[in-house]
């Protein structure tokens, strides 16, 4: 009998600290990019999400664990990225989705997040209305119109008198094009024409060389970050333009950090508008440098996608931290839109409660050698950008 008594005391111990540990697992399923030709941005936001939890693992509540549930949706594909979003949600059960590298994917699981309640974090994608889509969507990275609506402005105030766009014929670059051209229209430029190329490109020459035909003062340009960045930038210089004194604008995805070094010395005076550079001079920055370095190699530079897989988690932590492993989805959407860091390698940055998409810094960068390596340096900044398309459109 006392024996018995032992071991039903020990199995009911067992089985309630199991249950409690086991509702203390927050899982968060992460649409992302892992495999294919447009892996890259994929593969570096997942560097974030990584650093970041190894960093903040000793910030959760006592038995709080953290569960990352990684699904490959292989690029833009928006019925790949709804069927592993269903699967996460009515299997795995998760807690949150996150990731999101492409717009179109991003824009698929809208539908389902409100239909189910489940928060949505996007780390990358840049199409303005994807946060319109559901009111349990929260973006931490950026819109293509943050970037390129000031761009358009400052280009016209500063000797840039006409233009020829091209940009990739998809959301973020059909809003990137209309953004520029706001912002340089209205402000007395003149676009000489524009040309919307395929997702799938892997030849610019053609595209550069129709721009360089136009005579333009600068060709404005937007391409998904990773290869075809770099392929673009080496289009832009086979052709000439930049021999021919035409300079190269467009939204910081065209130089990003970890590609500069492959592009090469054509993208020396590339001006560019954006939220991070690997060069930013803050604190915060030079500790998540050094972070990078050391985890990923002395040779490594974070790029844009990195810091936003670690800002991201660090608004899902927040939402962990304050509900104490045990969620609920409101009060989480009520937690991110309160989310806001002043120890962010961009700078300060915070999401707008009203509308759910990401304020922060904007920084004009021109891309110099430091040190015989190519960075974009930062070279002006404006603070707390909110996104121009749903001020001007009057979006929530
Ligand atoms: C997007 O699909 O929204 C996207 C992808 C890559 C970028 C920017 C935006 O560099």
């Amino acid at each position: 009998m006392r024996h018995w008594n032992i071991l039903g005391a020990a199995v009911l111990a067992l089985a309630l600290s199991s249950v409690a540990a086991g509702a203390q697992t927050v899982k968060i399923g992460i649409v992302n990019t892992y495999s294919g030709p447009a892996a890259e941005p994929g593969d570096l936001i997942q560097r974030g999400i990584d650093l970041y939890m190894k960093e903040h693992e000793k910030d959760l509540p006592p038995g709080v664990k953290v569960e990352l549930i990684k699904r490959d949706d292989t690029g833009p594909n928006p019925e790949v990225a709804k069927r592993l979003a269903t699967e996460l949600i009515t299997r795995d059960k998760v807690n949150f989705l996150a990731g999101f590298v492409y717009t179109p994917n991003a824009m698929a699981v809208g539908p389902l997040a409100t239909e189910a309640k489940v928060p949505v974090v996007v780390m990358n994608a840049g199409t303005a209305a994807i946060t319109t889509t559901s009111p349990y969507i929260a973006r931490v990275s950026f819109t293509m119109w943050q970037s390129s609506y000031p761009l358009g402005q400052w280009a016209a105030k500063n000797n840039i008198k006409k233009v020829y766009s091209a940009v990739s014929d998809y959301g973020p670059g059909i809003d990137a094009e209309a953004a520029f051209t706001k912002g340089f229209t209205d402000n007395g430029g003149q676009m000489l024409g524009s040309v919307h190329m395929p997702f799938n490109t892997a030849d610019f020459v053609p595209y550069m060389q129709k721009a360089k035909d136009t005579n333009p003062d600068a060709v404005y340009v937007f391409v998904p970050a990773g290869k075809q960045a770099i392929a673009l930038m080496k289009a832009f210089g086979e052709v000439g333009l930049k021999q021919a004194g035409v300079k190269l604008i467009g939204p910081g995805d065209i130089t990003t950090d970890e590609g500069l070094d492959d592009m090469g010395d054509v993208a020396l005076g590339t001006i560019t508008m954006f939220h991070y550079s690997a060069a930013g001079k803050r604190p915060a920055n030079d500790a998540f440098v050094k972070a990078y370095k050391a985890a990923y190699g002395q040779k490594e530079e974070p790029a844009f996608e990195v810091v936003g897989g670690y800002d991201g988690m660090d608004a899902i932590y927040h939402a962990i931290i304050a509900q104490k492993g045990k969620l609920d989805p409101d009060k989480t959407m009520a937690l991110l839109k309160e989310w806001k860091s002043d120890k962010s390698p961009r700078g300060p940055v915070s999401i707008d409660p009203e509308t759910r998409d990401v304020v922060q810094t904007e920084y004009l960068r021109r891309v110099e050698k430091v040190n015989g390596k190519l960075y974009n340096v930062e070279i002006d900044s404006m603070p707390a950008v909110k996104d121009p398309w749903k001020i001007i459109n009057n979006k929530k």
